[in-house]
């Protein structure tokens, strides 16, 4: 198994050296723990997908610690790209601009663009700083399953194919960045996340728009239907009618989960009611649940746009695609 170890400042350098060697090392960030590679590196950044099983043709995100060292990684940062960058990092907010040689295609599958973000949890900072180079960084656990919201999670997913996992506790969003592609005049919602649709219009004026269908899964990889899935069949469903889909699970003999918000009358868990709570617990419960049931229940918990990248991510763990 991989070391898991407190995250202080002796581990953060030792860390670093992991990574200048080549070799990967997963971190915590405020939004999902990464698995991290020197981004420049293209040979370390292969080892990222070996480790994943993750398709050549899924680009990474890159880590920097601030729109300097964005712009080193860029052809050019658009008014709007750099306004987004000033309001919200570091935070959850990916920006996909026009990349420069220097990035590996390797990181980017070969796409003109790159993903960049300014992590804000201090222990990928202090790595940042300690590394001096950009790090790509996926979610750090294996290819199509839940992203992984504490080290044990990590430890679960990827075992002995990383080495080091710094611990930082259970991360404060609990579901991956917003990634909004800013290269076009319309910037596009690759995935919501806790930077709401509203909060980037608020500071460019524009609305984005959603990717368009004919655009294909390659416009960003990570939109494939089946993603962030647990390997039980899950069911969505409206609050009332979990006790029907339940009673039809239950005769079909499978080991039935509900996962709900308030209080849960039924086996399974129960997360708050408010958009963030529900984000913050929701991997961490689905790995729960996908150990101790075959089938999941799952009520929706809320709509409009508040809970936007809460029900994308439940769209998914339910798609059978
Ligand atoms: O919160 C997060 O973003 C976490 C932490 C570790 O930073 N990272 C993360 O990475 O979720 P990953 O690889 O699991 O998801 C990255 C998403 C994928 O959907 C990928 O397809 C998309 O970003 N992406 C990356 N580069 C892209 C690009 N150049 N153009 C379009 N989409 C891109
Ligand atoms: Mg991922």
């Amino acid at each position: 198994m991989p070391r898991i170890v407190p995250a202080d400042s002796v581990a953060i350098q030792e860390a670093a050296v992991v990574l200048r060697q080549g070799s990967l090392v997963a971190f915590p960030t405020e939004t999902v723990y990464g698995l991290g590679a020197c981004a420049l590196n293209a040979a370390s950044v292969r080892a990222i997908f070996e480790a994943k099983g993750r398709p050549a043709t899924n680009p990474l995100i890159v880590h920097v610690l601030d729109l300097d060292d964005a712009a080193r990684l860029v052809t050019e940062i658009p008014p709007h790209a750099a306004a987004l960058a000033r309001a919200f990092w570091p935070g959850p907010l990916t920006l996909v601009l026009p990349k420069r040689k220097e990035v590996p295609d390797e990181v980017t599958a070969g796409g003109s663009t790159v993903a960049l973000r300014s992590p804000a949890h201090p222990i990928a900072r202090a790595l940042l700083k300690a590394l001096g180079e950009p790090i790509a960084a996926p979610s750090a656990n294996r290819s199509l399953e839940v992203s992984p919201t504490t080290a044990a999670h990590v430890a679960a997913s990827l075992g002995d194919r990383i080495s080091l996992i710094l611990d930082g506790g259970p991360c404060q969003f609990g579901i991956e960045s917003t990634v909004l592609d800013i290269t076009g005049s319309t910037p596009v919602l690759l995935r919501p996340g806790s930077v709401s649709r509203a909060a980037i219009a608020s500071v460019i004026g524009v609305e984005p728009i959603s990717p368009q269908s004919h655009d294909g899964p390659l416009r960003s990889p990570g939109l494939l239907a089946r993603h962030y899935a647990p390997h039980a069949r899950v069911e969505l469903v409206l609050q009332e009618q979990i006790g029907e889909a339940r009673e039809r699970l239950l005769q079909e003999g499978l080991q039935v989960g509900v996962l709900t918000t308030g209080t849960n009358p039924w086996d399974g868990a129960a997360l708050p009611e408010n958009p963030d709570g529900y984000a913050h617990n929701l991997y961490s419960a689905l790995r729960d649940l996908d150990l101790r049931f075959n089938a999941l229940i799952i009520s929706l918990p809320g709509d409009g746009p508040a809970w936007e990248a809460v029900l994308n991510r439940l769209m998914r763990a339910a798609s059978k695609e």
